[in-house]
């Protein structure tokens, strides 16, 4: 079994320094209080920040240090300005915003980026100190983004998976970071990355794809030569030990205590960090509501509100504070009476015992965030809940929701429906109770922590390693096969190879140093150069018609092999298709605006390079299943290539001009192929023993050798020139 290194932002426990005593407590929030348990489980290590240590003197720090090993946790203690700037500042008054969509809590200057880059730098050098081979890593959260990525330059051979605990938010906001790409990289580092919903899975590919143009195939991508892959795992929690606690007999006296004191008011029970993600202030007023709209009400009711101190040196919390402060009062003003307070409000954590007796308590659980990556207390307290009783009212903006459809609903922006629905949980029948509880505990018990985090770690460690993948050769290194090896034959792809994209086709024309370069090829006596393009004879003429090159337009189905030679079609091939399938195209073009059709003598493509990202590979998507579905029977291939779709006759690739090429070449030429998309995979199939294919990108490839784009073919072709 794989060693497991789990790497976080936070440790599952934190110190704590009272007066003389030093000692570690447990750390509250899902991460933490949900991956407690499996680590224990495991035989691994868990790398992470113990709280702030500045007071503590040599000796109290020896005494915590052991502590920390005894639970298998290695510590990185972060410097004050470290806590300011990455912790306080880059993760939690940007990255934690942003991802909640709250965009005008982001400062306006984004001064603590390098901090953040650089406190990550320190994660990643201190996992990759404690790394042994067959280990598996796993970083936790948007506070260590870049970790997985500065992993990979480390242990290039490693298995390293990550997972996002907060919400990906739409690409609409995370668009809004300057670090977007850099952020996004650093995650694709992994090998998995992981989410608690299918929703913020979605949001990650569209965003990708908008801003690294990187098109997500179902469950994994491919970058820089790897194939990365993402899904939606939602978390649980340990539910047999809730289950259990919840049935101790102090947990049971607690219950009876707390409903002995409620005097037959009955329970509302909120519990959370004090966040300001969590909804608290409109809870509170949804609970004002509740009182001022039912009179009959009042001193039979409890709210229970425990708020958990949270990042208080961010002044949003703190101001946050004084909200849920002043709300609290002014509801007490207004609805307390000698004999009963309606909201009870607790600005402290609480230690298990305790949360688990308000869950075993609760008439009505109240889990109201306006945003959250999960939400572990709804599951916590319907583990708790061996009696199958209570309500659990759930915000729809709470990832949980999305699994737990047998709770109350509720829009935690609507303060009106969230009072509805308190009333709707007090008033609920016991039938109703228990039929909505035992659907939520089948739920929470199914998909408990241990699950969770081993159909993450199976689909990671299932994975084939970069081990056993290595990356390609550089193609420079291809060079040195060829030289001195006599006649070669140069077969080059264009787009994307010889030049980069242009917005358009006819903008992606070649330059004066291209066009030099392909001279000084074409003189020398042991190349002959062929171009073999997916663009139509009358482009290719216009561009390298003078030049003695050989060329092959339309993937080879026209082809003028020497300068001055007539242009010739391959024999047999079937076009009868075309004008129905230009007709679905045209209207595909006239839907979806900045894309267009273009039509060369036997082939169509619909090009969508400058429509938005997301909403082009959708529809490309749509149209490839419009094309397969209505002309199945046709001789005719579909293609996706790059921001293009494309129709081709059958009998019809690239790969048909090698053999034409080389019947008029002497025996012992060496092929040397280049290309960067589908279309050139035909190429390369047809190189013969001795020849060489050369990647230009990073996708997946039957090429031997790898080069960075148009630039690395331009440097390989340099080479070979022996420039
Ligand atoms: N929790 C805690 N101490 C408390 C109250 C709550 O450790 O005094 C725990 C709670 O049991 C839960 C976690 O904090 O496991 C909160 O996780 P959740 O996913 O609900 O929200 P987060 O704090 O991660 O945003
Ligand atoms: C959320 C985050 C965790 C974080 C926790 C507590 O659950 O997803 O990464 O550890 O809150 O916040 P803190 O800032 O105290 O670590």
């Amino acid at each position: 079994m794989a060693r497991l290194l789990l790497v976080s932002n936070r440790l599952p426990v934190t110190v704590k320094a009272e007066k003389d005593a030093v000692s570690v407590g447990r750390s509250a929030g899902g991460l933490a209080t949900g991956l407690s348990r499996p680590h224990e489980r495991s035989g691994g290590l868990w790398i992470g920040w113990p709280g702030d240590v500045s007071r503590l003197t040599d000796a109290q720090r020896t005494q915590v240090e052991k502590q920390l090993s005894d639970l298998r946790c290695v510590p990185l203690y972060l410097s004050a300005s470290e806590v300011s700037r990455f912790y306080e500042g880059y993760s939690n008054r940007v990255l934690w915003p942003l991802c909640h969509y709250m965009l005008d809590r982001v400062p306006r200057q984004d001064r603590d980026w390098d901090a953040y880059r650089k406190a990550n730098e320190r994660f990643a050098d201190l996992a990759a100190k404690h790394y042994q081979p067959g280990d598996t890593i796993w970083v936790h959260d948007y506070q260590l983004m870049l970790v997985p990525g500065m992993l990979r330059k480390r242990l290039p051979q490693a298995r390293i998976g990550y997972f996002h605990h907060i919400p990906f938010p739409s690409s609409e906001i995370f668009s809004t970071l300057p670090r977007r790409a850099e952020l996004l990289e650093g995650l694709l580092g992994a090998d998995l990355i992981g989410f608690h919903t299918v929703s913020y899975v979605r949001h990650f590919s569209g965003t990708l794809l908008r801003h690294l143009g990187l098109d997500t195939n179902i469950d994994r991508v491919l970058f820089q030569g790897r194939e990365v892959r993402v899904g939606a795992f939602p978390m649980g929690i340990d539910s047999a030990a809730f289950e259990s606690l919840a049935q101790e007999p102090a947990v049971l006296d607690e219950v009876k205590t707390l409903h002995g004191r409620a005097q037959g008011e009955r329970l509302l029970v909120g519990i959370d960090r004090l966040d300001y993600t969590k909804g608290i202030p409109r809870r509170l007023l949804a609970v004002q509501r509740v009182l001022e709209r039912d009179p009959s009400l009042r001193g039979r009711l409890r709210f229970i509100q425990v708020a958990v101190p949270s990042r208080t040196q961010v002044q949003a919390y703190a101001e946050y504070r004084e909200t849920v402060d002043e709300l609290v009062g002014r509801i007490n003003g207004l609805y307390g009476t000698v004999h009963s307070t309606p909201v009870h409000y607790l600005y402290r954590s609480l230690n298990e015992k305790q949360l688990v007796s308000l869950y075993r308590g609760a008439d009505v659980m109240l889990v109201t965030p306006v945003r959250d990556g999960m939400n572990l207390v709804a599951k916590e307290f319907c583990a708790a809940r061996p009696d199958e009783d209570g309500v659990l009212v759930l915000s729809e903006f709470a990832g949980a929701a999305a699994e737990m459809r047998d709770a109350l609903l509720v829009n935690p922006y609507d303060v009106e429906d969230m009072a509805d629905a308190i009333e709707q949980a007090l008033k609920m029948p016991q039938p109703e109770r228990q039929a909505r509880m035992r659907g939520l505990r089948a739920g929470v018990k199914a998909r408990d922590v241990h699950w969770w985090v081993a159909s993450f770690l199976d689909r990671l460690q299932g994975l084939p390693s970069q081990a056993e993948k290595p990356p390609l050769p550089d193609g420079m290194a291809a060079l040195d096969t060829l030289k001195g090896l006599g006649r070669k034959v140069l077969f080059l792809d264009y787009d994307g190879t010889l030049v980069g994209f242009a917005p358009t086709p006819e903008l992606a024309a070649p330059d004066a140093e291209l066009m030099t370069l392909l001279q000084e090829l074409c003189a020398r006596p042991d190349l002959s150069v062929h171009i073999v393009s997916g663009r139509p004879r009358e482009t290719l003429e216009a561009w390298f018609g003078e030049l003695p090159v050989g060329l092959h337009a339309e993937h080879g189905l026209w082809s003028r092999m020497r300068r001055g030679q007539p242009w010739q079609a391959l024999p047999g091939v079937s076009f009868e298709w075309k004008p129905k399938v230009k007709a679905v195209l045209d209207a595909f073009a006239a839907r979806v605006t900045g894309s267009f059709v273009e039509e060369k003598t036997a082939s169509l493509a619909w090009h969508y390079r400058k429509v938005d990202a997301e909403f082009g590979a959708l529809q490309a998507r749509e149209l490839r299943l419009l094309l397969f579905e209505q002309f199945s029977q046709e001789p005719m291939h579909i293609l996706p290539g790059d921001r293009v779709v494309e129709v081709r006759p059958k009998g019809v690739n690239k790969g048909r001009v090698v053999p034409e090429v080389l019947k008029q070449e002497g025996p012992d030429v060496r092929v040397l192929a280049l290309g960067d998309d589908v279309t050139d995979e035909d190429l390369f199939a047809a190189v013969p023993p001795g020849g060489i294919a050369v990647h230009a990108g990073n996708k997946d490839t039957r090429a031997g050798y790898r080069v960075e784009g148009p630039p690395g073919v331009r440097q390989l072709l340099k080479g070979l020139l022996g420039k």
